[in-house]
């Protein structure tokens, strides 16, 4: 639309200063033609004494229609080949003007042919006297057809160009809305929960970066995903396995007659192990969703971490000799420094840690906690002799639920939680966990805690 409308008045302005210029210099060149005659005339005293034959010569130069009046608005020569006004008044404004001494143009329209026609009228004068009038009439239909012509060139032009722009604004908004319609698509998609829709990414515009974004958006919202689903369904298996037992269990006594208090004590005691397992797996849920809901749980303060190790290896020493390993701890208290840290979170996390070392290690086996203070972090260090962790599970070991041996993990009562909760506990403190050793020699499991962290 701005295109045509800018066209069409640019059309309007050239046809009106081309035609404004052709018709001027036709004027100019009807002015000259009508002075010249004007003053040959002028040797004439008067109009009325002069030989018709000679004002015809004079006028027979002339391409167009020429007309001579005395000072009495008489025609004394007309050059039309049938003149009906020869020997008539001719009354015209502009020969009007003439006669009063001042040259004057007209342009005309027929109504008839619709043609235009355009004259000039310059006075005769003999000395001061007007003694008639030249008036000189030519059709300007020459003028008039270039003009057209360049008209509806124009037009054709405005319109051939209008239906172009048109065109390609229609090409271009299809290009830039079509992948507006697939991101409309796809974002419908996603709020529905369908994280597997994927944008196809072509070049480097900024649309393909948009596209590309969405993606590693929707890879990502389909691994939480997959997480959670997983989540619900290894924690609803992890409280159905108690549950199943403890239904087994008490089926059984309700199925004896004469139920021997003996059997009944033991049964009543595999009953509280259950319980005990159930409940110390929806603790450690609880404690995860704790951490889960982010740092507005957290309560840090300054913690002095070698006196908190000593208590956890403090704790844990009955149990390291009721299996008879070597546990100690090698804590560089000289360089210690107060670390901001939530305590019961930090507290639980290596307590864990220390607690898989001596369950997992065989008798006889050691346990060692170091802890060193760096540059810019605390290292603690918890290494054991045990069965280790395979290189590839090292990642693994840390999600929820995962046991190496789940079989044997679950006899001594692990959830598989453990892990999850110090890795959850010490990303909150801005630091890191990792483990290493190797299977069969034992492993290192170590955390870094910085000092100040945001
Ligand atoms: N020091 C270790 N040596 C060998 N295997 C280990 C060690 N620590 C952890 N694991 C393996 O990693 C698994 C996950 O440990 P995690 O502490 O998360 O759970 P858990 O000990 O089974 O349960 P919980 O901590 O609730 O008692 C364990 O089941 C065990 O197979
Ligand atoms: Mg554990």
């Amino acid at each position: 639309m701005a295109i045509a409308i800018t066209l069409t008045m640019m059309s309007i302005y050239i046809l009106s200063i081309l035609s404004e210029n052709l018709y001027s210099r036709e004027q100019v060149k009807m002015y000259a033609k009508a002075n010249i005659i004007a003053d040959t005339l002028s040797s004439y005293s008067s109009l009325d004494a002069a030989e018709e034959e000679d004002i015809s010569r004079i006028l027979a130069g002339t391409t167009v229609r020429g007309i001579i009046t005395n000072s009495a608005y008489m025609v004394l020569v007309d050059t039309a080949q049938e003149s009906d006004i020869e020997g008539k008044v001719f009354t015209r404004d502009i020969i009007k003007t003439a006669l009063s001494g001042e040259q004057a143009n007209s342009l005309d329209r027929d109504s008839e042919t619709g043609m235009n026609t355009m004259a000039v009228c310059v006075p005769v004068k003999h000395g001061d006297t007007v003694i008639g009038a030249t008036y000189l009439m030519s059709s300007v239909s020459d003028i008039d057809l270039t003009i057209k012509y360049i008209q509806t060139s124009l037009m054709v032009f405005s319109v051939l160009i209008s239906i172009l722009v048109g065109l390609l604004s229609l090409g271009i908004s299809y290009i830039v809305t079509a992948p507006m319609d697939e991101f409309i698509n796809a974002a419908k998609e996603i709020s529905k929960g369908n994280f597997s829709v994927r944008l196809k990414v072509k070049g480097r515009s900024e649309m393909a970066q948009m596209a590309e974004t969405l993606n590693y958006m929707c890879s990502e919202l389909e691994t939480l995903d997959e997480r959670r689903k997983k989540f619900v369904s290894d924690a609803s298996h992890e409280l159905k396995t108690p549950l199943a037992t403890i239904k087994l269990i008490c089926d059984s006594l309700v199925t004896q007659e004469e139920p021997d208090m003996q059997v009944v004590k033991e049964f009543l005691g595999d009953l509280s192990d259950e319980v005990d397992r159930l409940t110390r797996v929806i603790e450690r849920l609880l404690a995860l969703t704790k951490l889960d809901s982010g740092n507005t749980t957290a309560k840090f303060e300054s913690v002095d971490i070698v006196v908190m190790l000593g208590t956890i290896v403090r704790k844990l020493t009955t149990t390291a000799d009721a299996k008879e390993i070597v546990f100690y701890a090698e804590l560089d208290e000289e360089n210690a420094q107060p670390l901001m840290l939530d305590y019961d979170k930090m507290w639980e996390a290596i307590y864990n840690i220390v607690d898989n070392a001596i369950k997992y290690s065989p008798e006889g086996g050691f346990v060692r906690v170091s802890l060193v203070f760096e540059e810019d972090k605390a290292v603690v260090r918890i290494e054991d002799n045990g069965p280790g962790i395979p290189e590839e599970e090292s990642e693994r070991i840390f999600e929820r639920f995962y046991r190496l041996d789940d079989s044997r993990a679950r006899d001594t009562g692990g959830t598989g939680l453990g892990l999850a909760i110090a890795r959850e506990a010490v990303i909150m403190h801005g630091g890191a966990i990792f483990v290493e050793g190797s299977e069969g020699i034992g492993s290192i499991f170590t955390i870094e805690l910085p000092y100040v962290h945001d």
